[in-house]
């Protein structure tokens, strides 16, 4: 398969159809639980991204996703905090906000480490391949809160979905402006599609056996 830098992101999309759009959900309330938790924790593989970055254009992009998740300067729409608001909705909100498993909080501390420890390219890869199947788990997460009982309507209406819409199409660009930077700068290719894979991996890992 031939990589290049316009087809990177589809290629790490198709693989997480593959592995868990086209499986299905077996479990919406493990599903949404795993959700929530990443949803809580997310901004610390951003920061772990940049603690590896040395191209201020790219820590800018990577502060600004980031700085998204953490409600743009207002606390109250911490993108967790909006998600944990749409859950309530549901009659198994207990269940899904209970403490989750300990291999998944295992799994996501071992990849902290490992992003730290990443060299910068791969790094970026890692973030954009995090971001590139946006839409298709948004997809997901809606069929999960529909399937614990919140109506269609109320998903799609709520905070969280309505800023999710705008918010991934940003992330995405913001995404392949690093990838466009980091290849101006003449950095591997294959590098950058090395994080990616690792982030599906990580992702296929975290979401594919709810
Ligand atoms: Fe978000």
């Amino acid at each position: 398969m031939l990589i290049c830098i316009e087809n990177i992101e589809d290629i790490l999309r198709s693989k997480f159809r593959k592995q868990v759009v086209d499986q299905g959900i077996k479990d919406a309330v493990k599903f949404l639980q795993q959700w929530l938790y990443l949803s809580s924790q997310v901004t610390r593989l951003h920061g772990a991204a940049l603690a590896r970055v040395q191209i201020p254009d790219i820590q800018y992009l990577l502060a600004e996703i980031a700085y998204g998740e953490c409600g743009f300067g207002n606390k109250d729409k911490i993108h967790s905090k909006l998600l944990t608001n749409l859950i309530n909705q549901s009659v198994f909100a207990c269940f899904i906000t209970q403490r989750l498993d300990s291999s998944v909080v295992h799994l996501f501390e071992e990849t902290v480490i490992g992003l730290s420890n990443m060299s910068q390219d791969e790094a970026i890869g890692f973030i954009v391949g995090l971001e590139a199947p946006a839409y298709q788990i948004l997809q997901l997460l809606k069929e999960a809160l529909v399937g614990v009982g919140i109506s269609d309507i109320d998903v799609l209406k709520s905070e969280y979905f309505v800023i999710h819409y705008d918010v991934e199409k940003e992330h995405q660009k913001s995404g392949s402006e690093a990838m466009d930077i980091i290849m101006d700068s003449g950095f591997e290719l294959s590098k950058i599609y090395k994080g990616g894979d690792q982030a599906i991996n990580f992702l296929i890992k975290m979401m594919g056996d709810a």
